[in-house]
């Protein structure tokens, strides 16, 4: 069996106040869908697993279980990185059945093509079988660097050897793996055996493995302490680079590369590129009129907004605050708004 394992948490402070520590992205609907990112992340996942667990903080239980009754919720005591979310739900299958193979699937992604996605998860979970770590890999097409690179190597059965994984690179050096060509991006989606991952997790950071298991454990056992002992002290970590990278080096890691229309919308420009064009209203409840160039991406359940003159604007119109950008600034908004103190 497939074990689907869905974090959710986080603030996606760059697309504040559309998404916030409050609100975030994950229980958004960003482009008029219909359905939140975390409904559309667990939809896409039953043809292949009716067995999801969806990782989440104290404050968005609640709002999560409503959403996706069908979901096991694992309600973190406090935010660790997705290490600590991850590894603890990898840590309950473990206990369970270390050969199970798990797979982790970020909350807040785009996938337009969902068939082309499924057949790159069953043949991450063919070699993780095989024993690997085994991620997504999607062809750049610009040099980000919000996203970790993966180099590819050789191909073997249904996946690609890595030889490389770098966390985030700056500019210059995501440019550099582009004009190699034997870059991709990294989905964020990570399949192996539980086992397999919580033993590589053991020998790269024994301080994360140990209690992450001790808590587990004591959950599996039904009981309900531990997290005073196990979770509190537990260092914040990403899967990147506290498994991913070092597990890279000895030549554990496999990528499938896929083509699927992904999209992490981590920002406004990013957010913009998959709006539909002409359809810059993502509707917010109500209807308003807006009148604005084709570029713009206006966001208001209030009132009517009208934008002249100004290129590629974003405008947001929420209960509590007015929010103007342009597509240009989008990776400035992080800063700006952090400064401000307002990512809640
Ligand atoms: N439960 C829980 N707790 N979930 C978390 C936490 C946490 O403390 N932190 C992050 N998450 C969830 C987010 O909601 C998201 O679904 C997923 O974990 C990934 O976290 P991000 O914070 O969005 O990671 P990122 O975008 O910086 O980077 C990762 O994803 C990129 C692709 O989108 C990395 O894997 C990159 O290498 C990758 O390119
Ligand atoms: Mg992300």
């Amino acid at each position: 069996t497939f074990h689907a394992i869905v974090p959710a948490g986080g603030a996606g402070t760059r697309l504040w106040p559309l998404s916030r520590r409050s609100a975030p992205k994950f229980l958004a609907d960003l482009t008029g869908s219909g359905k939140s990112m975390l409904q559309a992340t667990v939809d896409r996942l039953a043809p292949i697993t009716d067995d999801v667990t969806i990782v989440t903080g104290a404050a968005h239980a609640d709002a999560v279980a409503a959403l996706v009754p069908g979901a096991s919720l694992v309600v973190e005591p406090s935010a660790r990185g997705t290490m600590g979310a991850i590894g603890l739900a990898a840590a309950i299958v473990e206990a369970r059945d270390p050969e199970a193979v798990v797979g982790s699937f970020a909350a807040d992604h785009l996938i337009a093509d969902e068939e082309a996605f499924r057949r790159a998860v069953l043949r991450a979970a063919e070699a993780a079988e095989q024993g690997y770590v085994v991620t997504i890999g999607i062809s750049p097409d610009r040099p980000s660097t919000a996203y970790g690179y993966i180099e590819a190597g050789e191909s073997f059965g249904p996946a690609c050897s890595v030889a490389r994984f770098v966390e985030k690179p700056d500019e210059a050096t995501a440019a550099e793996y582009l004009a190699t060509g034997r870059y991709l991006w990294n989905a964020g989606m990570f399949v192996a055996k539980a086992g397999v991952l919580m033993d590589a997790l053991a020998r790269f950071h024994p301080e994360l493995a140990e209690p992450l298991r001790a808590l587990a454990a004591t959950w599996e056992a039904g009981r309900e302490d531990g997290v005073a002992e196990y979770w509190e002290p537990l260092e914040s970590a990403v899967i990147d680079t506290a498994v991913a990278e070092p597990l890279a080096e000895e030549g554990g890691v496999a990528v499938v590369p896929v083509e699927m229309g992904w999209s992490d919308v981590g920002d406004y420009a990013s957010l913009a590129d998959v709006v539909e064009s002409n359809e810059q209203v993502a509707p917010r409840g109500s209807e308003q009129t807006v009148l604005a160039p084709p570029d713009a991406l206006v966001y208001t359940g209030h009132k009517p907004v009208v934008v002249v003159g100004i290129p590629e604007a974003v405008v947001v119109d929420m209960d509590d605050v007015l929010f103007v950008t342009t597509r240009a600034s989008s990776q400035d908004v992080k800063l700006t708004v952090e400064a401000l103190g307002r990512s809640g």
